[in-house]
């Protein structure tokens, strides 16, 4: 990438001769302390915008349940959703590194399970990286994707696919517990993971692991010691709306947009002034 890894921060920042992030890149601005943001994408627009703002990961996150398809929580989406999701992802960012979820179900019977399921991932979709979610117990699907040539995100502390059995959205790492995420960290690197992901962690206990790892860290609602944030990106643009969780900031309000532009639009169609004349053959 022309000696010029991410993050560029906006396109304006950005050489002409940018090339596409690789998990090196990601690894270089680790060892130089500078930090990185990732966010959620799902769609061709979302994807080449991102792309084009700078961002050098994009995450078709199993997130795409609760927000792409209506679902309650990240449970029900599956493989066969995700894949055409990830396609048009991949199509449209020229420049990021884009990563897929496992959803759930589809590799914590085994390692080969997993294998499987990334190989679909990276065959049909083109991703360059899978994530999937679990502490120490995941070293088996970590190990055999890492010696496949398969690069894997894993992702520890709250984790949304073990909502019930962890009863709810809630802080995990807290007191004597941030010993236990301490070691799956280190156990997941050693396994080959390329980087953690840590969501709803203690600031503090997110950041010791940062600094006890070799790999890059990405946080969401896990302070700011991390190397890299992530967030969906319905929420960081304000699309979402009702309850957030504390640990969304909104850069933007995109919920008033759409709502005014539809109906500014149904009242122009209502009173016949759309389509005017140059909007007419
Ligand atoms: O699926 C998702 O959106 C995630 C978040 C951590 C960003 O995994």
């Amino acid at each position: 990438m022309n000696e010029q890894p991410a993050p560029y921060g906006n396109a304006a920042n950005a050489p002409a001769t940018r090339k596409r992030v690789r998990i090196h890149h990601l690894q270089e601005l680790k060892e130089r302390g500078q930090k990185w943001a990732m966010l959620t994408a799902y769609d061709m627009y979302t994807a080449a915008t991102f792309d084009e703002a700078g961002i050098p990961v994009l995450l078709v996150g199993d997130s795409a349940s609760n927000n792409v398809f209506g679902n309650q929580t990240s449970l029900p989406v599956t493989v066969d959703e995700l894949i055409p999701l990830a396609r048009a992802v991949t199509r449209s960012a020229e420049h990021a590194l884009v990563i897929a979820d496992l959803p759930f179900g589809s590799y914590q019977v085994s390692a080969e399970q997993a294998f499987h399921t990334a190989v679909r991932f990276m065959k049909e979709a083109s991703v360059h990286a899978v994530k999937l979610e679990g502490g120490a117990e995941m070293v088996p699907q970590v190990e055999l994707l890492a010696r496949s040539g398969i690069p894997v995100m894993a992702h520890i502390g709250f984790t949304p696919q073990a909502e019930h059995s962890l009863g709810g959205y809630r802080v995990q790492g807290r007191g004597a517990d941030a010993e236990r995420l301490l070691d799956a960290a280190r156990a997941l690197e050693a396994a080959g993971a390329f980087a953690v992901l840590m969501e709803m962690v203690p600031g503090d206990v997110a950041a010791d692991i940062t600094a006890a790892l070799r790999i890059p860290t990405v946080g969401i609602g896990a302070g700011n010691g991390c190397d890299a944030q992530v967030l969906v990106w319905q929420d960081m643009v304000g699309l979402r709306t009702g309850r957030l969780p504390r640990f969304v900031k909104q850069y933007a309000d995109m919920h008033s947009v759409l709502l005014t532009a539809a109906q500014d639009y149904a009242a122009e169609v209502t009173a016949g002034t759309f389509p005017a004349p140059e909007h007419t053959f």
